[in-house]
């Protein structure tokens, strides 16, 4: 939590960041479509390029003959028209002939079948000889472009994902064990519940990676080899960069993160909480389903602001949308095109939530292979009078408007807890539902009824500070360690208010669960314990009656031995009905509630409902507005930016109760105003 609002210029620019992924090296042989490009560059209003992203083999065609006349001319010309640029590390995709020459650099999957070349994203993150090629070729970028004026920032490879299993990657994950276990392979056994199926190791060399045709049901070394893949992920970014910190100490880093399947779940393969950490700026690359045919738009936005809520919270402060499309993608199941007006919508909610940029994959479409119909701001018909370039002048005209917005934050009071390492060891645990734990999903019902209120959340993760918070939601916290539990008993101790649900508290760092009964230190704070979790299928059904209402209970039910918390709710039917379902509890100058089980919407909304009243927890500025209408706001030191989005297919009426004035216009607004569908307001309030 921020409790100043002093602004944070992350990525070294005043102004916000328009533009996107460019792939000149494609069309070098074209130099009428680059010099066109930059005439379009400028009637789209955009200001910054992703460069040589996946470049390597036109920046070194051959092993040691380097290629950089292109992007200098490229880097100029842009400059010349007041671009900028984001200068990529190309190690996303290699040329052929390095794995050709070193075979090792190529990935071996988890059933130990060494991939051919092809694709990109697709290296060994330990192979020694593709570490050094990397630190090679990003030396030579730095020492080309350090200087250059038109270099805004570092972006390291692209989209960090994936595991290998080779003999090497084998070798430094015993390495990584030794170090953790303290070289004593006893105390390895001993977490990883070694007699189980006689899995005792009497060697290090026994030890291999989780594996479809081989081990797969030690949950401790499940959870330490996802550990060692995001260490290992991290290790090589940072081989990457020795040469960027040395030779350019001022220019910001980052890489792009993601986000996983339709549900715009956060990235699952590694711990971004650890990555984080490493990074000066977070960016990150948003593709939402809009209009899709399973969820309503508000739906989906509520997510959407969940994602960037966590993204920004990990370094709080501003990020970076690195990748949007103005049009479609080429990947979901159906490639729907952003209705008129989403696109400025769209890009205005990341704003909202504290991007400081606009940035698209991708600028012009490609004429052969895999993404010639991913949507682009310059289409195949090389024109700036098609319905999506206009979205996106019109997008990059608004950014101009938003330039006081750069570097401001978004305090919160609330925070949801997210937590990668728990989501894999209740992914990993074989129990409950198979495919009801939705870990991620269930965060994101916690955070919706906080949107609706228009109450800005962080989403944090166990090693941030919670002290500053009024409250605290940690749904579905399965994996939790001592010392987190002490920290959250202090943050109750101290005057919080702590939500958590069923599945909480279960085990410990090593997936080893608590023994005798929940934690202790738990059952202080709660008044209460967990003593069993019922798990219904899908057609069954339970209700919870809290405040005199009924609502319905799905998936979950947990069996409360009440001591000192209070009942708030109870169950209805089954052989726990008429026993607690919801408790509170007070606990020194704080208080915890209990959620028993997985409950409906409408419970969420009534239940937060009455904790925001208890806590007088505040909307920053309070518009008037109906439902699928969201209200996010950036604070300056002496303003406050509202952004009154309508995420309905309707016209909505918003009230304005002070005067504001309107960014794009400078009209002052005060009192009702329509929204028509998809329409997105900006502005502004003195304080
Ligand atoms: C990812 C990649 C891009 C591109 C887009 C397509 O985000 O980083 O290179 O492939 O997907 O949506
Ligand atoms: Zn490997």
């Amino acid at each position: 939590m921020m409790s100043n609002l002093e602004k944070t210029y992350t990525t070294q620019a005043n102004f916000m960041l328009h533009g996107g992924d460019y792939n000149p090296d494609q069309w070098l042989d074209r130099p009428d479509i680059l010099s066109n490009d930059l005439e379009l560059m400028k009637l789209s209003h955009s200001n910054t390029f992703s460069l040589s992203i996946f470049a390597w083999s036109t920046l070194e065609p051959e092993e040691g003959i380097y290629r950089f006349e292109w992007l200098d001319e490229i880097i100029d010309n842009i400059f010349r028209i007041g671009g900028r640029i984001i200068l990529a590390t190309p190690s996303g995709a290699r040329p052929a002939w390095m794995s050709q020459k070193y075979p090792e650099v190529l990935r071996t999957n988890a059933a130990r079948v060494k991939q051919l070349h092809g694709g990109r994203h697709n290296h060994c993150f330990t192979s020694g000889v593709y570490r050094e090629k990397t630190q090679k070729i990003n030396r030579l970028l730095a020492e080309r472009y350090g200087n250059h004026p038109a270099l805004l920032m570092w972006h390291i490879s692209n989209e960090y994902g994936g595991e290998c299993h080779c003999e090497q990657c084998q070798h430094a994950f015993r390495g990584w064990l030794k170090q953790k276990y303290n070289h004593d392979l006893k105390s390895l056994n001993d977490a990883w519940w070694g007699p189980f199926w006689s899995h005792t190791f009497n060697d290090w060399s026994q030890i291999e990676s989780p594996s479809p045709n081989g081990e797969s049901m030690v949950h401790g070394l499940n959870l330490d080899w996802k550990r060692f893949v995001t260490e290992q992920t991290i290790s090589f970014y940072e081989n990457e960069i020795v040469p960027l910190r040395e030779l350019t100490p001022t220019i910001p880093i980052t890489t792009n993160f993601m986000a996983d399947t339709n549900d715009l779940i956060p990235f699952q393969a590694l711990d971004y909480s650890k990555f984080a950490k490493h990074l000066d700026v977070i960016s990150w690359d948003a593709y939402p389903a809009w209009h899709n045919d399973w969820e309503s738009t508000a739906d989906l936005a509520m997510k959407v602001g969940f994602i960037n809520d966590l993204y920004r919270s990990l370094k709080q402060q501003p990020f970076i949308l690195m990748e949007s499309t103005p049009s479609s993608v080429n990947w979901h199941q159906v490639n729907k095109a952003k209705r008129p007006g989403m696109h400025l919508l769209s890009s205005m909610q990341m704003v909202s939530h504290g991007s400081d940029s606009v940035m698209y994959f991708q600028w012009r479409k490609s004429r052969g292979s895999s993404e010639k119909f991913h949507g682009a701001v310059v289409d195949h018909d090389n024109s700036s009078e098609n319905r999506v370039f206009k979205e996106v002048a019109r997008v990059g005209k608004t950014l101009e408007k938003l330039v006081d917005i750069v570097g401001t934050n978004r305090p919160a009071d609330v925070a949801i807890l997210y937590d990668w390492e728990s989501n894999w060891a209740i992914n990993d645990a074989q129990g409950f539902g198979m495919e009801t734990k939705r870990y991620p999903q269930t965060l994101q019902q916690h955070y919706r009824s906080f949107w609706e209120h228009d109450i800005p959340v962080d989403v944090i993760t166990k090693d941030q500070d919670f002290s500053a918070y009024k409250l605290l939601i940690v749904p579905m916290l399965y994996l939790v360690s001592e010392e987190t539990i002490a920290r959250l008993k202090q943050f109750v101790a101290d005057g919080g208010t702590l939500v958590m649900t069923y599945i909480s508290g279960l085990v410990n760092e090593h997936d080893l669960t608590y023994l005798g009964g929940w934690h202790k230190d738990l059952q202080e704070i709660f008044g209460m314990k967990p003593i069993e979790t019922d798990t219904l299928y899908s057609s069954d059904k339970n209700y919870v009656k809290y405040r005199n209402q009924s609502y319905e209970l799905r998936d979950y039910a947990t069996v409360i031995d009440l001591n000192t918390a209070s009942t708030e709710g109870i169950y209805e039917d089954d052989f726990y009905a008429n026993t607690a379902a919801v408790t509170n509890h007070k606990y020194e100058k704080g208080q915890t509630y209990y959620i028993g089980g997985r409950m409906e919407d409408s419970f969420h909304r009534d239940f937060y409902a009455e904790i925001i009243k208890e806590l007088t927890l505040k909307t920053i500025v309070s518009v008037g507005h109906g439902k699928g209408v969201s209200v996010q706001v950036r604070q300056a030191p002496e303003y406050d930016y509202i952004f009154v989005m309508n995420f309905t297919e309707e016209k909505q009426p918003v009230s304005f109760k002070s005067s504001v004035k309107d960014m794009f216009t400078s009209k002052e607004i005060i009192g009702e105003v329509i929204l028509e569908k998809y329409e997105v307001l900006i502005v502004e309030k003195a304080k």
